[in-house]
């Protein structure tokens, strides 16, 4: 199976994992696209969603899905997204997509993380995916070299020549070389340095479920 159709079985399966009745949270990504198109298909079954990008956003009310504004909403049954990566006991790498604010926002008000995500995805420690941090403009210099100090390298992303600018009008450093040992620690001391607004480490609010595409089938990992 190509990739493209592990990430559609996957968005299929998670549609068990959606409750009648409920509004549910939706992640953002090319996996996750493939559950929206999924979804579509529940859309009378249930209320709508809150969505973690703008892209997201427009993807279901393409396909007439409505869109909650996460203020509206107290709690949430479930929260459906991908990850860039993702270990044994559930802690993720996220923003490959630089939605990874919102999607930390929609994962708090969730009562169940449920990750779909392709084979590729899991990893025996966390790190070797470049690491979406999004900071605000005026510290991205002090935040590369806090990560510099720890011998990590970090860069500015970029789209069409400039600074990516996301969806809550911040930038993303991304940055490689992080042996993440404790991804809990690393989260909550990365969090507090000025000016980061999120770190991609998803630990604190990890994964309960994992539904992984593989050429076997889904597999389903509980944490
Ligand atoms: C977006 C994300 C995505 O969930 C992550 O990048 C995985 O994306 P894809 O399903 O396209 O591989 O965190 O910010």
């Amino acid at each position: 199976m190509t990739q493209d159709e592990l990430k559609a079985l996957v968005g299929q399966a998670a549609l068990k994992y959606v409750v009648p009745g409920d509004i549910v949270g939706v992640g953002t990504g090319s996996t996750v696209n493939k559950f929206i198109d999924a979804l579509a298909a529940m859309k009378d079954q249930i209320q709508g969603a809150v969505s973690s990008s703008e892209a997201s956003t427009v993807r279901l009310k393409a396909l007439g899905i409505p869109v909650f504004d996460s203020n509206e909403v107290e709690s949430l049954s479930v929260y459906i997204d991908g990850a860039d990566e993702i270990d044994h006991q559930g802690h993720m790498v996220k923003g490959g997509g630089a939605a990874l604010t919102r999607e930390k926002i929609v994962a708090a008000q969730s009562k169940q993380f449920v990750c779909i995500a392709d084979e590729s995805k899991l990893v025996d420690a966390l790190g070797a995916f470049p690491l979406p941090v999004e900071v605000i403009p005026m510290a991205t210099a002090r935040v590369m070299r806090q990560f510099v100090a720890m011998g990590a390298s970090a860069v500015v992303r970029q789209k069409d020549g400039q600074p990516l600018v996301t969806d809550n009008g911040q930038h993303i450093v991304d940055v490689k070389g992080l042996k993440i040992t404790d991804p809990v620690a690393f989260e909550s001391t990365v969090s507090q340095w000025p000016g980061v607004v999120t770190v991609g480490v998803f630990a604190l609010q990890k994964a309960q479920v994992c539904l992984l595409g593989t050429s076997a089938g889904v597999k389903t990992l509980n944490f």
